[in-house]
């Protein structure tokens, strides 16, 4: 065999050898300066992850372009409603007297604040056993009227017996529980998160238990549980500074009354029945291809004022005389507008005003920009489904909801005393 003498090629080596690195070195500094920088993408952690694949950032992640909703929103009664339990998001007292709870002749609450952590114990007042002692991990509920708490065992949620009543500064027992059952917490199935959450990742065979991935719940009614996830439409914008035009994000506008109506249905029209978890729903979807409506909602007289502010709206005159009134007709999403009775009176004069149709009782009242329409209107309804029982002799208390079925009603809630908004 013929032997090859490699001495001489190994100048021939090394000279291809530099040309190839210089390539290398050439390609990689013009990568680095035409593609976006590695530190944009790195700054967009994902948070979870929906079923089609797109990603969840968070609120935090919207703040560098949409500063100013950013900033209001974080006052809203949506990012409130639901949170990781501590002294802050708590709003029931944990002081000496302030924190016992009895419903009934055999069983006592005490809520318990240990090393920061909060419990609530229960025991049984005939033998003086001990029942229970849950920790508080998840509140739900901004504290506008009330709260309720869940706790964890292991990846399980349940909700506990005792929650917080705004009105009376106190704690009451959870509305639903059954008072015969308080001995027992409740498994907290899919629905408390599907509507007091971002996302949250069922990890139950068909999304039917109470078992979630701890890592993947995104706490508060934020961004993206609206606008959907929406990691792409970060990375572009940060990566393309200079164009104004939205992209990888729904526009509003282009959906029709049916589709912006949907996406605050989802939440507000009462216990639907889902064909298909309620975190798959995005905004622009049919919502009916994901949950039947509420079966109380078949006539008016069942529909509740907690809870279906839809259907309440869609048999209003106000709704069906009109082609594009909806949720925003009055509300603006990224506000806590709670009590601003002048702002909500404009919206009504938009439509009721000078050309149009006035109110009968004073049509001077439709000129007067601190006329409460909505006292007389749209009055605070006692709830039929949300009833709290502050103690052991009082009675029990229906939760006051505003109603949305605007209407003419005998009295205003200025005549009962009570023109509070
Ligand atoms: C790097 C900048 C940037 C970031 C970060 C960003 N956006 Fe945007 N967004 C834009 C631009 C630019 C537009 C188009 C102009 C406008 O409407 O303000 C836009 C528009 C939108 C629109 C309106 C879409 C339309 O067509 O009307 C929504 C909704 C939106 N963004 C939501 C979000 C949310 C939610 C977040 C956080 C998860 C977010 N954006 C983060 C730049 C950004
Ligand atoms: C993911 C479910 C969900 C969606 C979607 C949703 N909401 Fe809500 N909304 C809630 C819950 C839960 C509360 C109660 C929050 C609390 O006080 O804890 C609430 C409260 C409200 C309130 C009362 C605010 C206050 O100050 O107490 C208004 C108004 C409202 N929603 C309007 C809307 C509108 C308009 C849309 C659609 C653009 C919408 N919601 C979409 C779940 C939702
Ligand atoms: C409860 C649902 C909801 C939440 C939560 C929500 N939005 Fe919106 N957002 C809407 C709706 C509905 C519209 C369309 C408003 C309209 O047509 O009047 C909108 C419009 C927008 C727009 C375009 C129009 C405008 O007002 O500039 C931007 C940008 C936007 N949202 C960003 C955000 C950001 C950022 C957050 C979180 C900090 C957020 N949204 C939270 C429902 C929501
Ligand atoms: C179908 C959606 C939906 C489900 C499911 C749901 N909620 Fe709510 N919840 C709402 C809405 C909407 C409001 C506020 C407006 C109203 O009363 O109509 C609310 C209000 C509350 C409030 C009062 C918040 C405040 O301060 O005003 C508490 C507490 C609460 N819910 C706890 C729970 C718990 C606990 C569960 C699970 C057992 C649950 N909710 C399931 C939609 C829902
Ligand atoms: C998008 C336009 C629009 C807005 C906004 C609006 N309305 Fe109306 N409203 C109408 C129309 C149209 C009618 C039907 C008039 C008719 O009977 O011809 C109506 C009817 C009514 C009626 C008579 C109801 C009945 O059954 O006889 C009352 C009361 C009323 N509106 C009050 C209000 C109040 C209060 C607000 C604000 C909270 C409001 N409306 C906001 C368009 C609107
Ligand atoms: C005609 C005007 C109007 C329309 C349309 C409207 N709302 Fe309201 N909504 C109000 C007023 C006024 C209040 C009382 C606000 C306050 O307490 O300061 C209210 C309060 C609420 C509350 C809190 C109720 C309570 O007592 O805690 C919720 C939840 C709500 N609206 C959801 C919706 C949803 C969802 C839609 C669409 C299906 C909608 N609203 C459409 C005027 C309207
Ligand atoms: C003090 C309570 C009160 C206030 C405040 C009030 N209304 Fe009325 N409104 C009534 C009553 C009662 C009727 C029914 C009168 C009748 O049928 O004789 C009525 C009737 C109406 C009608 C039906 C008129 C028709 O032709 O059928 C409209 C529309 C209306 N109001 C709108 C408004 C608007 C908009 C405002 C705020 C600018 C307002 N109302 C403020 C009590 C009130």
């Amino acid at each position: 065999m013929k032997k090859i003498d490699t001495r001489n090629q190994l100048p021939y080596v090394w000279i291809a050898a530099g040309i190839l690195l210089t390539l290398l070195l050439v390609m990689y500094l013009y990568v680095k300066k035409t593609s976006p920088v590695q530190s944009d993408y790195q700054t967009i952690f994902p948070i979870a992850t929906h079923s089609n694949g797109d990603n969840y950032v968070g609120s935090e992640a919207c703040r560098a372009c949409h500063a100013d909703i950013y900033k209001t929103h974080l006052e809203t009664a949506h990012y409130h409603s639901s949170s990781l339990a501590d002294s802050g998001s708590v709003k029931g007292s944990f002081k000496k007297d302030k924190n016992l709870y009895q419903l009934n002749d055999s069983i006592r609450f005490k809520m318990l604040l240990e090393d920061s952590e909060m419990y609530q114990q229960a025991w049984n007042i005939i033998s003086g056993e001990k029942i229970s002692k849950s920790k508080i991990d998840v509140v739900i509920g901004s504290g506008t009227k009330g709260q309720s708490y869940l706790s964890w065992e292991n990846d399980k949620l349940y909700q506990l017996q005792v929650s917080y009543f705004t009105p009376t500064d106190s704690w009451t027992n959870s509305p639903g529980i059954p008072m015969q059952l308080m001995e027992q917490r409740r498994p907290a199935n899919a629905k408390c998160l599907e509507c007091h959450t971002t996302f949250a990742k069922n990890t139950a065979l068909y999304g039917m238990g109470n078992s979630y991935d701890k890592s993947q719940i995104m706490y508060g009614i934020d961004c993206e549980r609206c606008h959907g996830p929406l990691q792409k439409h970060v990375t572009f914008h940060k990566n393309n500074p200079e164009l104004s035009e939205a992209r990888y994000v729904i526009n509003h506008d282009t959906l029709s009354r049916q589709q912006r109506l949907d996406a605050c249905a989802l939440c507000h029209s009462g216990v639907r029945m889902d064909i298909q978890p309620a975190f798959l729903f995005l905004t622009g979807d049919k919502l009916t291809e994901y949950s039947l409506p509420d079966s109380n909602a078949k006539d008016l007289e069942g529909i509740d004022v907690h809870g279906n502010q839809y259907d309440l709206l869609r048999a209003s005159t106000c709704f069906k005389q009109t082609e594009s009134m909806d949720c925003t007709s009055c509300h603006n999403p990224h506000k806590n507008e709670r009590g601003d009775s002048a702002s909500f009176n404009t919206k009504c004069m938009k439509c009721h005003s000078k050309n149009s149709i006035l109110c009968k009782v004073d049509p001077l009242l439709s000129n007067q920009k601190n006329t409460n329409c909505v006292a007389c209107h749209m009055p605070l309804i006692p709830s039929k489904s949300m009833f709290v029982q502050i103690g052991r002799d009082s009675l029990k208390v229906p939760v006051m909801v505003r109603t949305h079925l605007i209407d003419i009603y005998a009295q205003s809630e200025t005549e009962k005393g009570d023109a509070k908004m």
